[in-house]
């Protein structure tokens, strides 16, 4: 009587929630969202088309697309007075944290005329956050480098309107390589949702309480912070500029296995794919693909393939059914993007606000759900009296 239940989904896991979204098979290394194949939706569709797709269930037609993206881009300024939220800043203020605050904030500004139990009002939510998202995040990185923010272009589709926001200088016109885009958008649709991981099950335990749909963003942004999760991302590069070379990689491995030396390899393991993540795959060849075609020849994606050869083939990694994940490549693929490593798990953010407020939403309209409240297992002190001061 907890308001949660367990129940085992059948593969020897047992979930806390039922949710109609996201299913992930993590020994078969199976993704899918409403149903349909990530590699299907790599492939064929868009962002906002999958963005549509985790908040309705169905894909959408000609019409609904065309509705829902011009409700995200008449949605994409933020509040002017949001703006002077970025001046308490310091200027080299981690751009997550920036984020999280701006987010957060954003109950200051639509809070009063939301009311979480009308289905229109979180729709209104939904639009706002994953039109927003983009223009807050490039503000981050714009103020963390001084240069003064682009208001968001609405003759531009969602992803080139965000890298405008990122790179445009008054002085003169931005080129944007249409691999630029291409690539930010398959990396967006990877990064969408997946399941109950530690920062959707934040967004809806924060959620479950009736908080208002900007704070449960904003409490997911942090939970994606770290770096056993989305942070992950930021870590990898790091990981790879401190390995530094291929010749290196073995000793990388040697400390990686090493109980005393809390070396991680960063983008390996998973707490649910006990094989290879399905998105990791198609990110692997998108990252030579996008390199080749960028003519980037980056030295840390021979790092990143070597290391990945020497884990895959060495006994601790493969015991321990460790391998690499979403956040592997990525990093690669942003730095080639001109995004900076700072802002890898901003990216991570932006992508996952759709899985995000889909969950949420879906938690409201789920009849019968409740506040979450999980129990735990009591091993502390047995009871007793207590004590004076002077008697301890
Ligand atoms: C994401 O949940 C999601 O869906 C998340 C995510 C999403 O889309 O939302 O997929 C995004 O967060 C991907 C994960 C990104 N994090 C990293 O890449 C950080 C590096 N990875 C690890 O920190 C770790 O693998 C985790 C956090 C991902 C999983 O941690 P677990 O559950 O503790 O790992 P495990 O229980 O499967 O580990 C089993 C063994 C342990 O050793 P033993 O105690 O058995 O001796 O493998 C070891 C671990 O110490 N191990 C590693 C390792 N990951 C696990 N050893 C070296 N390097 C690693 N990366």
């Amino acid at each position: 009587d907890t308001g949660h239940f367990t129940y085992d989904p059948g593969y020897g896991s047992t979930a806390s929630t039922k949710s109609a979204i996201t299913y992930i098979d993590g020994d078969e290394g199976v993704l899918m969202y409403r149903g349909y194949p990530i590699e299907q939706l790599a492939q064929q569709s868009s962002f906002l088309e999958v963005a549509y797709l985790l908040l309705h269930g169905e894909l959408p037609n000609k019409s609904q697309f065309s509705g829902f993206e011009n409700d995200i881009t008449h949605h994409t300024m933020m509040h002017e007075s949001h703006k002077n939220f970025f001046q308490g800043f310091h200027h080299d203020a981690h751009p997550m944290a920036m984020l999280a605050a701006s987010v957060a904030s954003l109950s200051a500004f639509y809070h009063d005329d939301l009311n979480v139990d009308n289905p229109e009002d979180r729709k209104l939510a939904a639009i706002r956050l994953i039109a927003k998202m983009p223009t807050i995040a490039a503000a981050c990185y714009r103020y963390s480098i001084g240069w003064p923010f682009r208001y968001p272009r609405n003759n531009l589709e969602y992803v080139t309107r965000f890298l405008h926001m990122m790179f445009e200088v008054p002085s003169e016109p931005l080129e944007l390589s249409p691999t630029c885009a291409k690539a930010l958008d398959l990396l967006f649709i990877l990064h969408a949702d997946h399941e109950q991981n530690a920062s959707t099950s934040t967004v809806r335990l924060v959620g479950s309480t009736g908080a208002n749909p900007y704070a449960s963003i904003a409490a997911g942004i942090t939970a994606l912070w770290g770096p056993a999760h989305g942070g992950a991302n930021e870590a990898v590069l790091k990981m790879l500029e401190e390995i530094g070379s291929p010749d290196k990689v073995e000793n990388a491995v040697k400390r990686a296995k090493d109980k005393n030396d809390n070396f991680r390899l960063m983008g390996f393991g998973h707490r649910v794919y006990k094989n290879f993540d399905p998105r990791a795959k198609i990110i692997r060849e998108m990252c030579h693909k996008v390199l080749a075609e960028m003519g980037v020849n980056d030295p840390l994606l021979d790092v990143a393939m070597k290391l990945e050869e020497a884990a895959l083939k060495d006994d601790y990694f493969v015991e321990r059914k460790l391998y690499p994940n979403v956040d592997f490549y990525s990093g690669i693929i942003y730095k080639a993007l001109g995004i900076p490593t700072e802002m890898f798990t901003v990216m991570f953010a932006i992508a996952r606000t759709a899985g995000w407020i889909a969950h949420w939403i879906e938690q409201h309209e789920t009849p019968g759900s409740r506040i979450g409240r999980p129990r735990q297992l009591y091993v502390g002190a047995p009871k007793r009296d207590y004590a004076s001061i002077d008697k301890r």
